[in-house]
């Protein structure tokens, strides 16, 4: 009996024994972990300011050019101090004036809408048609209408997203109106570089400023105070619409270009070519979205029957008189601008006098 309990005893101590030797190992191997965690750290610490040196980081910091095996301009340099003017001039200037200059503009032409109202033709229509935009050119006009839109709503989504949208919808799917954005914007931007040349092209010569423009200004298009309602002389386009052509024209290149430089970065630009063709390319298109607010404010609302002629390719005798008197004169004895004209028939009828000459 007495054999047994010592048995039991020693069972138990040695159990107990062991016990406390598991434990003590792992608590040793704990401390061990983190003495050698903290050991870690201090390394990498005394890395980064002991053995990099203190100088070392000041000189990171302030932008200097390090060494690299990489030959690609600036890879050297770890941190761009000009970078960080830019990122100044992004987001606390451009990005909320920009936001100002738009809400500016759209509360102008509400503006324009209730104080001045729409410009009404002063007698009625004639329903005679007089030709004014061909198949093309309306093809023309609404491709680039629909790029601009659409660039201007992505462009704006990559600039103030972050602010308006980011914040009421899911993580996941501002990750996806972000990324999609980003593509459209990207791919979409050479076809409106494209279209702007066709348009050039295509409009240049009726765009180029006369004396009756300068008086069309000087009357201010006859829209607002004692000149309303006077309809000053003007050819196809009067002084506004050549205005509004060239600021596209020209805005819409600084886009272009500096859109290309962004869009392919793969010619060597430094930092700086990035940073100014992204401010370039921001105002620019701040600009001409902003002038576009008012040109599409007058196509849809601001003046009377003028969106006819951009849909059907025809406006009515009335509103050529009233808005385009000095071309309405030049055009308005041309066969296809007389009542019952039918341009197939005339095709026809061409056709078969020249069979007939041969
Ligand atoms: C909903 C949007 C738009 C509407 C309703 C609209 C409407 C019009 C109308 C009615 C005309 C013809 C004016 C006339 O016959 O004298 C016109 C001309 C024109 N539009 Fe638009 N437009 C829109 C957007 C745009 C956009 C986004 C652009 C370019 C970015 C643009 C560029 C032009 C140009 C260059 C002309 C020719 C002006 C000229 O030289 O006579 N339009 N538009």
């Amino acid at each position: 009996m007495t054999k047994r309990i010592q048995h039991w005893l020693a069972m138990l101590v040695t159990t107990f024994m062991l016990t406390l030797s598991v434990s003590a190992v792992a608590s040793n191997e704990t401390s061990a972990n983190s003495d050698n965690e903290r050991l870690g750290e201090s390394v990498v610490r005394q890395e980064i300011t002991g053995f990099a040196g203190a100088d070392y980081w000041r000189m990171v910091k302030d932008g200097q050019e390090g060494y690299t095996t990489s030959k690609s301009p600036e890879h050297g340099v770890l941190i761009s101090v000009p970078g960080q003017t830019w990122y100044i001039l992004k987001e606390k200037w451009m990005s909320p004036l920009g936001a100002l200059a738009i809400f500016g503009s759209l509360a102008m032409v509400a503006l324009a809408y209730v104080v001045v109202g729409p410009l009404k033709l002063s007698k009625p229509k004639t329903g005679r048609k007089i030709k004014r935009w061909s198949r093309f050119d309306r093809a023309l006009h609404w491709s680039m209408a629909f790029t601009f839109l659409t660039l201007a709503f992505s462009g704006l989504t990559l600039v103030y997203g972050k602010h308006f949208i980011k914040p009421v919808v899911p993580t996941e799917v501002w990750g996806w109106i972000i990324y999609a954005a980003k593509q459209y914007h990207n791919y979409m931007g050479p076809i409106f570089g494209i279209l702007l040349v066709a348009v050039l092209v295509k409009w240049w010569r009726k765009s180029l400023f006369t004396m009756v423009d300068i008086k069309w200004f000087m009357k201010m298009g006859g829209m607002v105070g004692k000149h309303k309602g006077t309809h000053p002389s003007a050819g196809f386009s009067n002084g506004g619409e050549k205005a509004i052509f060239w600021l596209l024209i020209f805005f819409g290149i600084a886009i272009t270009i500096s859109g290309l430089v962004l869009d392919f970065p793969i010619f060597d630009q430094t930092r700086r070519d990035m940073e100014l063709s992204n401010l370039l390319h921001m105002f620019s298109a701040l600009i001409l979205i902003c002038g576009f607010i008012f040109h599409i404010y007058i196509g849809l609302f601001g003046m009377e029957a003028a969106l006819d002629g951009m849909i059907t390719g025809e406006v009515d005798e009335t509103w050529a008189k009233e808005h385009h008197d000095l071309w309405y004169n030049e055009v308005k004895d041309l066969p296809e601008n007389q009542p019952g004209y039918d341009a197939a028939q005339e095709a026809d009828k061409k056709g078969s006098a020249s069979q007939n000459n041969a």
